[in-house]
């Protein structure tokens, strides 16, 4: 077909498009919407850093059930930021007072102090090489060098996540197969693993050509695509591929509610925010009463991953009644382009006019 581009990247993953579609961590990710766009040639990806360990091995038999093609799943490296491991009972109480008043008003009991607020990355990874899926995407780090050795001996091929120059040289170092140069206009998290997110905020456009210059590995542009002129900008600034985030979170196919949906097509897209306050780690999302609320006690909030625990009972709570003022609203700053509602219209848009 003539708007089939063939790259080294492409061919690495055995794909026949050079678009990616970018995995939802925190249950916004779905083995549907991989699968679809894995049959459409591109590649699907999942975002599985919340799932248990036990759950990986069935998740990949269930998107291996849906598509014969390859898929990525996708983990983050670092599980914990600097005293996000545990709380003490006077901190928990702290923390909790944050929290209360949204807890009361959506009837939400104070829950149990648990014993650990994220599932080990070490953990999933084991249970994630024995069930062999065909891409390993990361974000939030490098993997010890046994890891990346393991997915080398077994045929997986391995994709790492930079923000800055030297992230990417670091990863192109430790021998990954590809690299996403993520830029600061991306939905979702700042993943930002040398420097703190805040000081390593580069706008996909200077990234892509920064990293594509400096590394021998394949790059990947993340940030602010969702059509083929974007995705021929890309290709031009010296990327071979595109993971495109939004838009596919956008479709009918992902795990994201309707209501979350309607609003990264309305105006309200038009004004997006870099936030602590989703997670704790640094994340873009459309502005709403919570990150309005958050930006005056933003020194209060915990860590990684204990402030996203406690947002988790929220979420909840947003999804039962379709309401999405203290949900987390994650979207790029490209939402307000936004046209399609399903994979594979967006994918079609895409390549038709490749
Ligand atoms: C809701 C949401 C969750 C995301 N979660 C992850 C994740 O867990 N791991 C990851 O590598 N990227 C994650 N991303 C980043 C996307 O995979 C993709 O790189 C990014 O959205 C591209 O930028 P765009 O949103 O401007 O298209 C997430 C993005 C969004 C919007």
């Amino acid at each position: 077909m003539a708007h089939e581009k063939i790259t080294e990247a492409v061919r690495r993953l055995g794909v026949r498009f050079p678009i990616i579609q970018g995995p939802f961590g925190g249950g916004l990710s779905t083995a549907r919407l991989a699968a679809a766009v894995s049959n459409l040639g591109g590649l699907g990806s999942y975002g599985a850093h919340s799932l248990a360990p036990s759950d990986l091995g069935p998740l990949v038999n269930e998107i291996r059930s849906l598509t014969p093609h390859p898929f990525a799943v996708n983990l983050w490296v670092s599980d914990h930021d600097q005293g996000g491991l545990e709380l003490n009972e006077a901190e928990f109480d702290r923390v909790f007072k944050i929290f209360e008043p949204y807890y009361r008003e959506f009837g939400i009991q104070r829950p149990e102090h648990p014993a650990h607020f994220h599932h080990s990355f070490e953990e999933q990874f084991e249970a994630l090489i024995e069930a062999n899926p065909p891409v390993f995407s990361f974000v939030f780090g490098v993997p010890r060098p046994a890891i990346l050795a393991e997915c080398r001996r077994r045929g997986i091929v391995t994709i790492g996540t930079a923000t800055s120059i030297a992230e990417a040289r670091m990863l192109d170092e430790a021998g990954v197969d590809l690299i996403v140069a993520t830029g600061f206009e991306a939905g979702g998290h700042r993943t930002s693993f040398l420097k703190p997110a805040e000081d390593s905020l580069m706008g996909t456009f200077v990234l892509t050509q920064l990293v594509s210059d400096r590394v021998k590995t394949p790059v990947i542009a993340a940030g602010g695509i969702a059509d083929a002129r974007g995705l021929r900008a890309a290709l031009s600034l010296g990327a071979q591929m595109v993971q495109i985030g939004t838009a596919f979170l956008a479709c009918e196919e992902s795990g994201t509610t309707p209501e979350h949906r309607a609003m990264l097509f309305s105006d309200k897209a038009e004004q997006t925010t870099l936030t602590r306050s989703f997670t704790g780690r640094l994340a873009r999302g459309i502005s709403n009463r919570w990150t309005e609320d958050m930006i005056a006690r933003s020194k209060e909030l915990p860590p990684f991953p204990i402030q996203s625990w406690f947002m988790s009972y929220l979420k909840s709570a947003m999804i039962k009644t379709g309401r999405t003022d203290v949900l987390p609203l994650y979207g790029g700053q490209i939402a307000p382009n936004l046209r399609h509602r399903t994979a594979p219209a967006l994918m079609e848009s895409i390549l038709e006019r490749l």
